[in-house]
């Protein structure tokens, strides 16, 4: 897919306030400084498109981006991150469980996880909440650029062997890097794939 614009449509907290286009929608959440804004910006060419930081917290809301004006991208604020105070994190989770239960236009998630990390708990807790309310899932492995390439593979393969653990198959996933824009063209394959459905 050739990507010809991304536009910035509308910041919230409300899924009510969300765009009322019936556009497929994807979604990007995980921890709080996984990468989720820095792969919206690789994956669109563009450097400022999401806003990045390099301390955990920056997105707070729930952000809509128009692609190519038939599809919407949407990032999300980061979850388990220990500094925000208790009650802005309960906030938090309300409004973003909000979100996956009730915007109907969401044809995929895309739960982001460092592939240099083990299972977190968090996560793992998170893909359960997908599951549970049959929201479909992909896992993207994020920095890729920050192992070599065997210690990365093997990385994954321990990833996976851990979610059978849990789950009868793993989630289709992949592999990607802001940096060295390693992983793009699949994403995107696939989202084009999803879209023509
Ligand atoms: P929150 O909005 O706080 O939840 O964080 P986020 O998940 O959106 O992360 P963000 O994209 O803001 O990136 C966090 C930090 O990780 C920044 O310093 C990025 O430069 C860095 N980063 C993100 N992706 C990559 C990557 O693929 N490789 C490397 N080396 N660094 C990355
Ligand atoms: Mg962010």
């Amino acid at each position: 897919m050739k990507i010809k614009s991304a536009e910035f449509i509308i910041s919230n907290t409300d899924v009510s306030k969300c765009p009322k286009e019936r556009l497929p929608e994807y979604a990007f959440i995980g921890r709080s400084n996984v990468g989720k804004s820095s792969l919206i910006n690789m994956l669109m060419s563009r450097k400022d498109l999401a806003k990045i930081s390099g301390k955990p917290g920056k997105t707070q809301l729930i952000n809509h981006f128009k692609i190519n004006e038939n599809w919407f991208l949407v990032d999300l604020p980061g979850y388990g991150y220990a500094k925000v105070s208790k009650k802005k994190r309960q906030k938090f989770q309300s409004f973003i469980e909000d979100y996956f239960l009730k915007r109907e236009q969401l044809v995929c998630t895309f739960v982001l996880v460092d592939s240099r990390h083990d299972p977190q708990k968090i996560d793992l807790e998170f893909m359960q909440f997908l599951g549970e309310n049959r929201i479909p899932f992909c896992i993207v492995f994020t920095k890729a650029d920050k192992l070599g390439s065997s210690k990365l593979n093997k990385q994954i393969v321990s990833y996976k062997k851990k979610l059978l653990q849990t789950w009868e198959e793993v989630p289709t996933s992949f592999i990607t890097s802001s940096s060295t824009g390693f992983g793009r063209d699949e994403f995107l394959k696939f989202v084009d794939g999803v879209n023509q459905d």
